[in-house]
């Protein structure tokens, strides 16, 4: 008899950070209960894959060369597919069997000679390994720098640049204008005059309109942002970089960056309308990669984030601690209430659980008023729960099962739904006891299991995904 002692050791979320080579496709995984029939279309997902290429390792979980996968749901079966970005940084890794881009905290080894070329020529990485949006009949992968990928939902082949970037960074986690159904997101502009951008791209456009634009000397990383039905909103938190550095350093992208937390946490708001901005507005020093939602309240501005003390989540995240099982930083679901009159900003933190790469009920609440985001956490080891926040009555619901470590849960509402948690929740899971993973479909009100479709190998960890109704 095994006790739960020797269980607990045994099981383990190593076989997340493993490296997928296979390419599948796979018609009607087997699956246990039963799929809601309204279930109909794709969950497709972006996430690094190969953190092997030659000889060498990539440092950072961030820097695995990015794979689409898609689970399509049709009359109660689940199939699924996967297949790599073609991005150039995958064909170059495949052609030379080396590392050739320079990713978030690896750069490839380059002579003296090279690393000049490179600073007048800089080889970004297309490597779209974090997020994906549809534009209007445009999916589009997305990473941090200004090279989105636009692919195929059938096929998952890779079709080329989306759209232009007004900027050298950006983020992977833009949001709909829900007037003109196109994409607002943030550029950062690098140069003499360094500024903070956000800009419109309308559904079918490949140029964007800038919309808003603020200087600044030393920018901070930036993630994600909020929205509000007036606002956007700009946390920016004291984890900045001095631009040159960017250039001049030698050193990859995200070690240029530093924690300087005497600046504290500023946000900024920019009016949607017009591009004025005021603030900064602030607040003590924290870091966090992702918004939940925002909204007004009178004059008041919520805005819902998952933050950490310090910018020390960067470092918790490389490869080498983490497939050691080294702890990660607990994130925490805080509410930040912006007074632009009086200046003050108020924080609370909403639930005891952790929470991280957090999902609402986007085509309702976002921008507005809301109740409910449903997220991944854990005790202090890598993330083994999903865990549904209700920030109104400040009190968390968890599902969990011994060995098995969830993604991000993406939630999906059904047709006839009156109430905001009215839905599924899809969220790939790692089986730590097999060694492969399943899709599992969760009531999104109640978190219990409906349905879960088994892969035949493991899907490494990734980041996010989104459902396409069919
Ligand atoms: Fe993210």
């Amino acid at each position: 008899m095994t006790s739960a002692t020797e269980t607990r050791t045994r099981v383990s979320p190593r076989h997340g950070f493993d490296s997928l080579e296979d390419e599948t496709h796979v018609d009607g995984l087997p699956v246990t209960g039963e799929l809601p029939r309204w279930l109909q279309g794709s969950l497709i997902r972006t996430g690094p894959a190969k953190w092997e290429v030659g000889e060498r390792s990539v440092n950072h979980w961030f820097d695995g060369l990015a794979m689409l996968h898609r689970f399509s749901f049709a009359d109660g079966e689940v199939s699924y597919a996967n297949r790599f970005l073609e991005s150039r940084a995958y064909r170059a890794a495949k052609e030379r069997g080396e590392i050739s881009y320079s990713e978030f905290a690896t750069d490839p080894c380059r002579s003296l000679y090279q690393r000049v070329t490179a600073m007048f020529s800089p080889k970004l990485t297309d490597n779209a390994n974090v997020n994906l949006a549809k534009l209007g009949e445009r999916f589009i992968a997305m990473t941090e720098t200004p090279i989105p990928v636009q692919f195929d939902a059938e096929t998952l082949s890779t079709a080329g640049v989306a759209y232009d970037v007004p900027g050298q960074l950006t983020t992977a986690h833009p949001h709909l204008d829900r007037a003109t159904k196109g994409m607002l997101n943030y550029a950062a502009k690098l140069g003499p005059r360094t500024s903070y951008r956000f800009f419109l791209l309308p559904p079918d456009a490949s140029k964007p309109r800038v919309i808003a634009t603020k200087p600044v000397r030393q920018p901070a990383y930036m993630h994600s942002f909020g929205l509000t039905e007036r606002w956007l909103v700009l946390a920016e938190f004291p984890f900045v970089v001095n631009p040159p550095a960017l250039a001049f350093s030698g050193r990859p992208y995200i070690e240029n960056y530093r924690w300087k937390p005497e600046l504290g946490t500023r946000f900024h708001l920019f009016d949607r309308a017009t591009g004025d901005s005021v603030g900064p507005f602030e607040a003590d020093a924290r870091f966090g990669f992702h918004h939940v939602n925002s909204y007004e309240d009178g004059d008041d501005v919520v805005v819902d984030i998952c933050t950490f003390p310090d910018a020390g989540i960067v470092e918790d995240l490389y490869l080498e601690r983490l497939r050691a099982g080294k702890p990660i930083a607990q994130p925490n679901l805080e509410r930040f209430r912006i007074s632009p009159q009086s200046g003050m900003v108020e924080t609370e933190r909403l639930i005891d659980e952790s929470i991280e790469l957090p999902r609402i009920n986007y085509g309702r609440c976002n921008e507005r008023p809301y109740r409910y985001a449903w997220g991944v956490g854990s005790d202090g080891g890598w993330l083994d729960r999903i865990v549904k926040a209700d920030v109104v009555e400040r009190r968390s619901t968890t599902w969990r099962e011994d060995g098995c470590y969830p993604g991000e849960p993406v939630f999906v509402a059904s047709p006839d739904a009156q109430d905001e948690d009215g839905g599924v929740l899809l969220s790939v899971v790692l089986d730590g006891r097999k060694g492969n993973s399943f899709l599992l479909v969760l009531d999104a009100a109640s978190l219990d299991e409906l349905a879960r479709a088994e892969v035949p190998h493991h899907i490494p960890f990734g980041f996010h995904g989104q459902f396409a109704r069919g």
